[in-house]
């Protein structure tokens, strides 16, 4: 398929400011799929070639979490910080225990959080978090609790902006009674608009919607799904429009597409620059249902 020629350039899908001061390009980067499920990634010179990458294309949001690997995405990360440009903002994520490749639980509880933002800290090699979110919120601990500890980490300077990821639109309100609440991590693409209703809040009350599965994990590249034809006839990969589709969606949402690879992270990237007509977009939404 001959595809369009565009920049990969994330300040082309331009900006959003979390909390009233934290302005990042829209287009950010998730990097799960830099480590496998379980222990250190095969390749860690790719994972390191792909971090230096990053700022490159003018992405200068990364979003990684403390059970990543676990522990060993925010070390490569913090190893690369050296090699980011100023601007980059690293966003990590803590209260989710993971056991084993498959094993999590969440854990709110106000010690093992402070042990989490302490240890993410020295992993990712910083004095503090333009931005921490909360992974899950454990039902066993009152969120209050768990959140007072984030709000002394933020009284202390370790912390300046809290998120919170996988809520429903009451939980949100809920935590806002404790503090600040700048985003929201939830599951979200083409497919799957489950979290409609807190991406409507998130746009009305200023948060941005951090969407994760942006791809649905790579489903939403592969040809003869329900974006195909209307990528083949735009001249672009389906990944690709179907970022561009999030990124039109609504501008409180950033798209974090995960990739192992520099040249998916490209193409993906380029998805900034995809600019289609309101009809073009209405079109499109007819293949959703
Ligand atoms: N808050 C939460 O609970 C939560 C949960 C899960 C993930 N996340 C975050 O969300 C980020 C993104 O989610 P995700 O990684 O699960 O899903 P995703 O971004 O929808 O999909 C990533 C998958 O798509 C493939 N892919 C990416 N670009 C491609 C392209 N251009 N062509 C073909 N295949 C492509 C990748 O394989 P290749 O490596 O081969 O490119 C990878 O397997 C994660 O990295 C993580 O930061 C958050």
């Amino acid at each position: 398929m001959s595809t369009k020629t565009l920049k990969p350039d994330a300040a082309a899908s331009g900006t959003i400011t979390l909390g009233g001061d934290l302005t990042i390009h829209r287009m950010g980067f998730g990097a799960m799929r830099l480590t496998g499920d379980w222990g250190a990634p095969e390749g860690l010179a790719s994972a390191n070639r792909l971090l230096r990458h990053l700022g490159k294309l003018g992405i200068n949001f990364i979003d990684t979490a403390d059970c990543y690997g676990p522990e060993i995405n925010e070390l490569i990360i913090g190893e690369a910080l050296p090699h980011f440009p100023k601007d980059m903002i690293v966003s990590t994520k803590g209260g989710l225990i993971r056991g084993g490749p498959q094993w999590f639980q969440s854990d709110g509880r106000p010690e093992y959080l402070r042990q989490c933002v302490e240890l993410s800290l020295r992993r990712l090699r910083v004095d503090h978090f333009d931005l921490y979110q909360l992974h899950r919120i454990d039902k066993k601990v009152p969120v209050e609790d768990t959140l007072r500890a984030l709000k002394e980490f933020q009284k202390a300077g370790k912390i300046r902006h809290i998120g919170l990821s996988e809520v429903s639109v009451a939980e949100i309100e809920q935590a806002q009674k404790v503090v600040p609440i700048v985003s929201v991590q939830n599951r979200y693409n083409f497919g799957d608009r489950k979290s409609d209703d807190v991406l409507n809040y998130c746009e009305k009350h200023g948060l941005g919607f951090i969407a994760w599965f942006p791809m649905a994990s790579g489903e939403l590249t592969k040809p003869g799904g329900k974006l195909d034809q209307a990528a083949q006839s735009h001249g672009v990969t389906v990944g690709q429009l179907a970022l561009a589709w999030l990124l039109h969606r609504s501008p409180a949402i950033i798209p974090i597409p995960g990739t192992s690879s520099i040249a998916h992270l490209e193409e993906n990237t380029a998805a900034s620059s995809l600019r289609l007509t309101d009809d073009e977009w209405k079109e499109i939404e007819k293949a959703y249902n």
